[in-house]
């Protein structure tokens, strides 16, 4: 944050006085406008959301105690930045997924052995690769008879930006291939070395221009220039590990596939090795890791991925990551700080979040200036089933508390240290009422959280939930970010209160004397934009609506599950409706879907039941053309849109293969027999589902005929 040494920074809002709240007004009106540009112009954030966050809310506390001193460019009174005019979006052929991590060695234990049940493999080992994790962005290289006709960046994983004219420019990206297929997507990372990256700031410095918090930031501020001639006085590198869409097979393993990128004229990273199982993995890791300060260049892990590419083929892809590889992070940075103050946040289901501020310390090159504090036993002392944790030592307002980041997750406090607490500090008492509301706060039996039992009358839950609605994975409507959505929900010539209030927008714009074309922040193409932008998800498919809603416990994976189970709105909401928890037909379908459990089942089907929130939906749902589940998999697969159950021992494949494999080519897989069976398959030892089938008359197979009947006999 860009406190830089202003006094009145320290301050508490109570105890401020009209000179200082002037002097932080300014001060925070300019720290606000810059975190706009870095965010919305220059794409290279420099503090995080919940710093934001804070800024705007001291900013407006501070407003609401002196009227009077509100300046003409009060933040408060912006929506959002300038918007870059950007880059042409590309989708991609094929995904850009991303990686799942682990954080420790047992995790890798546990990848190895999921790696090989999976493929039904029992003792035999796997052989893995493991490479340096560069920390860069990700980039996709398209090569047409040699030539490369593309680069984008990897954006949502479906959609990225055009950078080509700016990827031409970096030496290590050759623009002609030597001996290539016909059709190459080359994938790698975009990164600046140690030496390279203190020059650059070095020359800004000296410039007056913007410099970089880190190597990662300035290789993607580099390479996200508008003006690819500014890309090209940056010093980028690129490292391929990876490919995309091609016309033929690049090599049988992911060894010889690294070796054929680097044939065809592409940087490799040295580092990698084979690696035959997970002492193997950990000893490269290892070895890695004690490069890694010599290295000349930022990693951030190890990545494992198996070997052999038939093997990958068959293990596929989980929602957004393979099965076949996993990214062993390094351990966190850690560093000592003052707590300030614990604040209250509250999300959208109304937990109730403690949230350390702290006195800002660089940890790992970030300066951190929150961290969470999990929950109420967490500040006491104690772990979710009451064992003590940091010796039982509790937190407190004042402590020196040891900060740290693992990955990108939200910074952490690990520990307190005892002497140098404060003779002052005294124990800290969770609130029992919601800060925002005041609505009760109360804890469930078994649930470590307390929750805030207003609903949507509670305004944080209400925009909350609105930001979730508005996120990549839900409507992702460009140009209503959280900040904008936060903005318009205490706006009151235009307010969005609810998600259908979105889908009103337009229309109530039309009819008010203040148009949000004439706001601050707003001219006639950016609200122009917007309500196209709005207009474009009006359509849209029905995992992400059910996604959107922001149900507890319903994420992306279980949206897509019941998507593709109930396949049109009409049905899921008519089964939603007409559901109770634990009884009749509704129930009984909901939990047979394999992934779906009775705590998720219940969170859908209550929220169905409460009235407030049952009508937003039914707004919202006015308002909208919601796409039918696509089935997924080849239209014309024998078993599409046919729900199947595997039952017994399968000796070909473990049952997980088996079900991805029948999900892939558009079958439901159910995880018990019902009327709605279409077909099972039994292996040997089935025993009361082969029964239940006869007696429904189900169609049953056994293994081979599966294989057959799929064509992978
Ligand atoms: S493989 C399908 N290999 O890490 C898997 N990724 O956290 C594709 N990354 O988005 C990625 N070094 O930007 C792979 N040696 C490496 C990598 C690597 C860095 C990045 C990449 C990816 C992210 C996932």
């Amino acid at each position: 944050m860009q406190d830089g040494d202003a006094t009145e920074a320290d301050i508490e809002v109570g105890d401020l006085n009209e000179d200082q709240a002037r002097a932080e007004l300014a001060r925070l009106a300019a720290a606000i406008a810059r975190a706009d540009t870095a965010y919305h112009t220059e794409d290279a954030p420099e503090i995080s959301d919940a710093q934001y966050d804070a800024l705007k809310a001291r900013n407006a506390a501070i407003e609401s105690r002196f009227p009077h001193l509100k300046r003409e460019d009060s933040p408060s009174d912006v929506v959002g930045g300038a918007v870059a005019e950007g880059f042409a979006k590309v989708r991609h052929d094929m995904r850009m997924l991303s990686l799942a991590n682990a954080f420790d060695d047992d995790s890798i234990v546990d990848f190895d052995a999921q790696v090989r049940k999976f493929l039904g493999l029992g003792d035999t080992a796997v052989r893995y690769t493991a490479e340096p994790k560069i920390d860069g962005l990700s980039l996709s290289l398209r090569y047409e008879g040699g030539s490369l006709v593309q680069a984008a960046t990897r954006g949502d994983g479906s959609v990225g930006e055009n950078v080509t004219a700016n990827a031409r420019t970096i030496d290590d990206i050759p623009e002609t291939l030597r001996a290539a297929p016909d059709l190459v997507e080359v994938r790698g990372e975009v990164y600046m070395s140690h030496s390279d990256f203190t020059d650059l700031n070095a020359r800004q410095e000296e410039a007056g221009g913007k410099t970089f918090a880190n190597p990662r930031n300035a290789a993607a501020g580099s390479l996200r220039q508008l003006d690819a001639e500014i890309t090209r006085t940056r010093p980028l590198r690129f490292f391929a590990y990876a490919w995309g869409a091609h016309s033929e097979p690049l090599a049988e393993t992911q060894m010889g596939a690294i070796e054929r990128l680097r044939t065809l004229g592409f940087q490799t990273n040295p580092l990698t090795a084979l690696c035959t199982g997970p002492e193997a993995m950990l000893e490269q890791y290892a070895r890695i890791e004690e490069q890694r300060a010599t290295l000349g260049y930022d990693i951030d892990g190890v990545v494992y991925k198996v070997d052999d590419l038939a093997l990958q083929r068959r293990l596929g892809f989980r929602s957004t990551t393979p099965r076949w590889a996993i990214a062993h992070k390094f351990p966190a940075e850690l560093a000592w700080t003052r707590l300030e103050a614990i604040d209250i946040q509250v999300g959208r289901t109304g937990a109730l979040s403690p949230v350390a501020r702290l006195t800002p310390v660089t940890v790992g090159g970030v300066l951190v200036s929150n961290a969470t504090l999990h929950n109420e036993d967490y500040i006491a002392g104690r772990d979710s089933r009451g064992q003590t944790i940091r010796d039982g030592k509790d937190i407190r307002v004042g402590d020196w508390v040891q900060v740290y980041r693992a990955g990108d997750v939200i910074p952490k406090i690990a520990d307190v240290d005892l002497s140098k607490r404060p003779d002052t500090a005294r124990h800290y008492a969770f609130p029992t009422l919601c800060p925002e509301c005041g609505s009760e706060a109360v804890r469930e039996d078994g649930d470590a959280v307390r929750r805030c039992t207003g609903g949507i009358i509670c305004p944080a839950q209400a925009v909350e939930k609105l930001k979730h609605f508005v996120s990549r994975s839900a409507f992702d409507i460009d140009g209503l970010g959280a900040r904008q959505v936060e903005m318009f929900y205490h706006d009151d010539q235009l307010p969005i209160r609810e998600p259908a209030d979105i889908f009103t927008l337009a229309e109530r714009d039309a009819g008010n004397v203040s148009k949000l074309k004439n706001r601050e922040g707003w001219g006639q193409k950016s609200a122009a934009n917007l309500f196209s932008a709005i207009e474009e998800r009006r359509t849209i498919p029905l995992n992400r609506v059910i996604f959107a809603l922001g149900i507890r416990h319903v994420g992306e994976s279980a949206s897509a599950l019941l998507a593709s189970h109930y396949g049109s709105w009409d049905a899921f909401e008519k089964a939603m409706t007409a559901a109770r928890v634990g009884e009749g037909p509704e129930w009984a379908e909901l939990t047979n879907i394999d992934g779906v459990g009775d705590v998720l089942a219940a969170s859908v089907v209550t929220t169905f039941q409460q009235q407030a929130e049952r009508a937003s939906i039914d707004r919202l749902v006015a308002q909208l053309d919601i796409q039918d589940a696509a089935r997924r998999g080849a239209v014309d697969s024998p078993v599409a849109g046919k729900t199947v159950v595997f039952t017994g021992t399968l000796e070909k494949m473990s049952r997980a293969e088996a079900k991805a494999r029948a999900e892939a080519l558009g079958a439901k897989v159910a995880g018990s027999v019902s009327a709605k069976t279409d077909l099972v398959v039994a292996g040997p030892g089935s025993g009361s589902k082969a029964k239940k089938a006869g007696e429904l008359g189900v169609e049953m197979i056994d293994e081979d005929g599966w294989l057959t009947l799929i064509g992978d006999a």
